[in-house]
C-alpha cells in the first residue's frame, strides 16, 4: 500500500499546517504503508515568482519536515521537480482532460471570481496533481478538505484513461486528515497564511512570545467565569498542554479571577517546550544543507524508479512508445 502526499513550499509552516497536516503525515510513516512525501515546488511556481524565495522555502520545507520527525529510513522524501516523469505524465493526462472539469475546480474558480487573472499553470494544476498521484501507483492520499475535489479529478482522469487505453492506473482514495480541531490564528479566525494571523512553527522564542502576547482577547472583567471551550486562546493552549495541565487551565477559566496575560504566558512556554527538540534538530540540519540535499536526492532516485515504470506503462498504452 502506497501512501503519498505533497506539500507546497509557499511560506514557512505555521501551527495550523503542523497540527492539521504535517503531524498526521509523519504519523503515517509508521503504518505498514510505503510512504512517499514530496515538496510540491512545481505547484508553488504558480504563486511564488521569486526564484531565491522559492529555493529558500523549498529547502526550509525539507528541513522542517525532517526536523519534525519525517524519517528518511521510513518514508521517501523528495522534490516534485526531481521527478521529470511526472511532468511527462501530466502532458499525457492533459490530452483528454475536459476543459469543463478544470473550470469547475475551486482554486481556479475562486481566483477567477475575485477577478485575478489565472495562468494556465493554475488552470491545469489539478492535472499535475493527478500525475503526482498516479505516477507512484498511490493507493491513499492524505489531504485536507480543500484538496478532496482534486483527488476526485484524479480518479476521473485515471478511470477515463483506463477505460480508453486499458488498466494502467491505480485509482487512489483520499484520506481526509483530521481537521476537527481547526487551529485558530492570533485573531481567533482559522489560522491561515492568507489571513496574516499565523504563528510559525520555528519562530524564535523571543518574537514568538511577543506575537502570542498580541493574540486578541475579549474585554470581560478578570473575575468573570469563562467557558474554555469557546475561547481561541484556550484552544491554542490545548494543542501543547498535557491532559492534566489542560484540565487545570479549564478549571481556572470556569472559576474566573485570572488574566488572559497569564494564559498567554503559559501558552508561550508550552509551545516553546513542545517544539524544543525539533528546533534543535532543525538547527543541526540547517547547518548541513548538503546532508538535506542528499536525503532529497536519494528520495528522488527511489521515486523516479517507480514513476518511470508507471510512465512507461502509460506511454505504451496510449501509443507514444513503440
Ligand atoms: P494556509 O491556509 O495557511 O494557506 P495551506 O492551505 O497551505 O495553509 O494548508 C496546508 C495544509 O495545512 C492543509 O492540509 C490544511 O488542511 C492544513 N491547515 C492549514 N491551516 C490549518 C488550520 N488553521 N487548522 C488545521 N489545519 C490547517
Ligand atoms: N495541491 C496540494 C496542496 O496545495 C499539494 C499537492 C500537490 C498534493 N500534489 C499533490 C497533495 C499530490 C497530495 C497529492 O496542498
Amino acid at each position: 500500500m502506497r501512501v503519498l502526499s505533497g506539500i507546497q513550499p509557499t511560506r514557512r509552516f505555521h501551527w495550523g499546517n503542523y497540527f492539521g497536516a504535517i503531524r498526521q503525515y509523519i504519523e503515517l510513516q509508521d503504518g505498514s504503508e510505503d510512504a512517499f512525501y514530496f515538496i510540491a515546488n512545481l505547484h508553488a511556481l504558480t504563486t511564488v515568482r521569486d526564484p531565491a524565495q522559492l529555493r529558500e522555502w523549498t529547502l526550509d520545507a525539507a528541513i522542517d519536515l525532517l526536523a519534525l520527525g519525517l524519517d528518511p529510513d521510513r518514508a521517501t522524501l523528495f522534490l516534485q521537480s526531481d521527478v521529470p516523469e511526472v511532468s511527462e505524465l501530466c502532458w499525457i493526462l492533459l490530452s483528454g482532460t475536459p476543459m469543463g472539469l478544470l473550470e469547475r475546480c475551486c482554486a481556479y474558480k475562486d481566483k477567477k471570481a475575485k477577478g485575478i487573472t489565472a495562468d494556465a499553470g493554475l488552470f491545469t494544476y489539478p492535472v499535475l496533481m493527478a500525475a503526482d498521484i498516479l505516477a507512484y501507483d498511490s493507493d491513499t492520499v492524505p489531504v485536507g478538505e480543500d484538496q478532496v475535489q482534486h483527488i476526485e479529478v484524479c480518479r476521473d482522469l485515471a478511470a477515463s484513461f483506463n477505460h480508453h487505453f486499458g488498466e494502467v492506473f491505480v485509482l487512489p482514495k483520499a484520506k481526509l486528515l483530521d481537521t476537527s480541531a481547526k487551529v485558530p490564528g492570533t485573531d481567533g479566525e482559522k489560522m491561515s497564511k492568507s489571513y496574516g494571523n499565523t504563528l510559525e512553527l520555528f519562530e524564535e522564542p523571543g518574537p514568538l512570545k511577543k506575537q502570542i502576547m498580541r493574540i486578541t482577547t475579549d474585554s470581560r472583567p478578570m473575575e468573570e467565569p469563562k467557558d474554555p471551550d469557546t475561547d481561541h486562546l484556550f484552544q491554542l493552549y490545548s494543542l501543547f498542554a498535557s491532559d492534566a495541565d489542560r484540565e487545570s487551565m479549564a478549571a481556572t477559566y470556569r472559576r474566573g479571577g485570572f488574566g488572559y496575560g497569564e494564559v498567554k504566558k503559559a501558552l508561550a512556554e508550552a509551545a516553546v517546550d513542545y517544539f524544543a527538540a525539533a528546533r534543535q534538530r532543525r538547527t543541526d540540519l540547517a547547518a548541513h544543507p548538503r546532508r538535506v540535499c542528499e536525503i532529497l536526492s536519494a528520495g528522488a532516485i527511489k521515486a523516479r524508479k517507480k514513476a518511470a515504470e508507471v510512465l512507461r506503462r502509460a506511454q505504451k498504452a496510449c501509443g507514444v512508445r513503440l
